[in-house]
C-alpha cells in the first residue's frame, strides 16, 4: 500500500483514528443566518472519512462574526444546528472537532449586528473584508476592558460545552491566522499594559487561561488548538516569534490537550515551525502547508514515519475530494478545488464534488 504511515492508526488520548489524515477547518459561508443546517450536514458526512473532521472557524460570541455566513456557537439554536451535524459525521463513521473562530479586530459590524469588534487593542488591521454590499475597510476595533476578559473567556467555555453537548467529539481553539487567540499574541496587535500583553509572558497569558478553562470544562482531551507563527495573514507580525511561542508552547505542554495543530506559513523542505513545536511537544502533533503549496503526500508519509507529525491537516484537496483518504490510497486522481466556489452559496462546489465511485459511474 502507498503512504504506509499515513494509513496507520493513531491511538493517543482524546484520539482514536483510524488514519492520519485529518480535514483542515475551512470557512466556506454556507450556514446561512449562522445556524449549520441539513446542506451543512451533508458536507461534513461526506468527509467524515477523515481522521478527524475539522470544522469551518465558528464564532462562540456574537461579536466575534466576520464573515457571512458562518456558524455560530452561542445560540440555542447554533447548538441544534451543529447537533444535526455531529449526528450525521457520527453516522458516516467519524469523529467532529469544531473550531472556535473569534475574529476580534477582524470580525465586521456587518455580521456582528452592528457591534464594534473587540479585540487585545485598539489598533486597525490593515485590509479589507467583503460584504455582500462590497469589499469595505476593517473598523477599528475596541480594546477589551481588562475586567471583561473573564467574560471573553466564558465565551469560549460555553461554546466548548455546547460543542459537547450537541455531541461533538471535541474543540479546536483558532490560535492562528491573526483571528482573536492570535491577536493577543502577536506583537502588532497587542500592546496591553495590564499583564496581558508587554512582553512574552503577558501575551501567552490569556491565550493559555482559555486552553486551561475548556479544558477544565470538557476534558483536555477534547481540546485542540491551531497556531500559526509568523503568518501575516490579516495584517500580524510575530516579532520574536521564538520567545513567545517557546513560552507559549511550555505553558500549554501541563494542560494536556488533545493536539496542537502547526500551520507552517511559508513551507520550505526544513519546516522550522513544525520542528520548533515538535521539539517543544510531546503529544499528537497536526501540519499543515498554511496555504503554501498542497501537500506532498510521500513527503507527508516520511513526515509521519520519522516522528515529525503525527497527523496532517488537508484543506482544498479534502475540499474537493469528499473521499480523499480513499483516493490516496487507491492511488486515484484528485479532484481539482474550484476556488471561485470557495465562499459561494448554496451546494455548488460545496456538496457537488464527485467522489471517486461517482466519478466512474
Ligand atoms: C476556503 C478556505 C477556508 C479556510 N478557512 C479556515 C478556517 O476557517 N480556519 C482555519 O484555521 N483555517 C482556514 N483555512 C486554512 C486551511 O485550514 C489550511 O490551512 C490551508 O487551506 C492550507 O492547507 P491546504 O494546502 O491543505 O489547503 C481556510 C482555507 C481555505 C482555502
Amino acid at each position: 500500500m502507498p503512504y504506509d504511515h499515513l494509513f496507520s492508526p493513531l491511538s493517543a488520548p482524546g484520539l482514536e483514528l483510524p488514519h492520519r489524515i485529518a480535514l483542515a477547518p475551512l470557512t466556506r459561508n454556507r450556514a446561512v443566518g449562522t445556524v449549520p443546517a441539513e446542506i451543512n450536514a451533508e458536507y461534513y458526512g461526506q468527509r467524515a472519512t477523515a481522521a478527524i473532521t475539522i470544522s469551518e472557524g465558528s464564532s462562540p460570541a456574537g461579536v466575534g462574526h466576520g464573515y457571512l455566513d458562518i456558524a455560530g456557537v452561542h445560540t440555542d439554536e447554533q447548538q441544534a444546528g451543529w447537533k444535526h451535524v455531529a449526528d450525521r459525521v457520527h453516522a458516516e463513521g467519524g469523529r467532529l472537532w469544531v473550531q472556535l473562530m473569534h475574529c476580534g479586530r477582524v470580525a465586521h459590524p456587518r455580521f456582528t449586528d452592528g457591534v464594534t469588534p473587540v479585540a487585545p487593542s485598539s489598533v486597525l488591521a490593515q485590509g479589507e473584508v467583503w460584504t455582500p454590499e462590497g469589499q469595505t475597510p476593517f473598523v477599528v476595533p475596541r480594546a477589551f476592558e481588562t475586567d471583561e476578559l473573564e467574560g471573553l473567556k466564558q465565551d469560549y467555555v460555553q461554546a466548548a460545552e455546547r460543542i459537547v453537548a450537541a455531541g461533538g467529539d471535541g474543540i479546536e481553539l483558532h490560535a492562528a491566522n491573526g483571528y482573536l487567540l492570535h491577536q493577543f499574541l502577536g506583537t502588532n496587535t497587542n500592546t496591553r499594559t495590564d499583564g496581558y500583553g508587554t512582553d512574552a509572558a503577558g501575551r501567552v497569558r490569556f491565550v493559555v487561561e482559555v486552553a486551561k478553562a475548556t479544558a477544565e470544562a470538557i476534558g483536555a482531551e477534547k481540546v485542540g488548538i491551531r497556531i500559526s507563527p509568523e503568518h501575516p495573514f490579516n495584517d500580524m507580525q510575530d516579532e520574536g516569534w521564538e520567545e513567545t511561542y517557546d513560552l507559549l508552547l511550555r505553558e500549554l505542554a501541563p494542560i494536556g490537550l488533545a493536539y496542537l495543530h502547526v500551520l507552517e506559513p511559508a513551507p520550505d523542505e526544513a519546516l522550522p515551525k513544525t520542528r520548533f513545536a515538535r521539539e517543544r511537544w510531546t503529544g499528537t502533533l497536526i501540519g499543515n502547508r498554511g496555504f503554501g503549496e498542497a501537500y506532498d503526500y510521500a513527503r507527508a508519509d516520511e513526515l509521519i514515519a520519522d516522528g515529525t507529525l503525527d497527523l496532517i491537516a488537508v484543506g482544498r484537496d479534502f475540499l474537493a475530494n469528499p473521499d480523499l483518504p480513499e483516493r490516496l490510497k487507491q492511488g486515484a486522481e484528485l479532484n481539482t478545488p474550484d476556488e471561485d466556489t470557495f465562499y459561494s452559496r448554496g451546494p455548488e462546489g460545496y456538496t457537488d464534488y464527485p467522489t471517486l465511485a461517482q466519478s466512474q459511474a
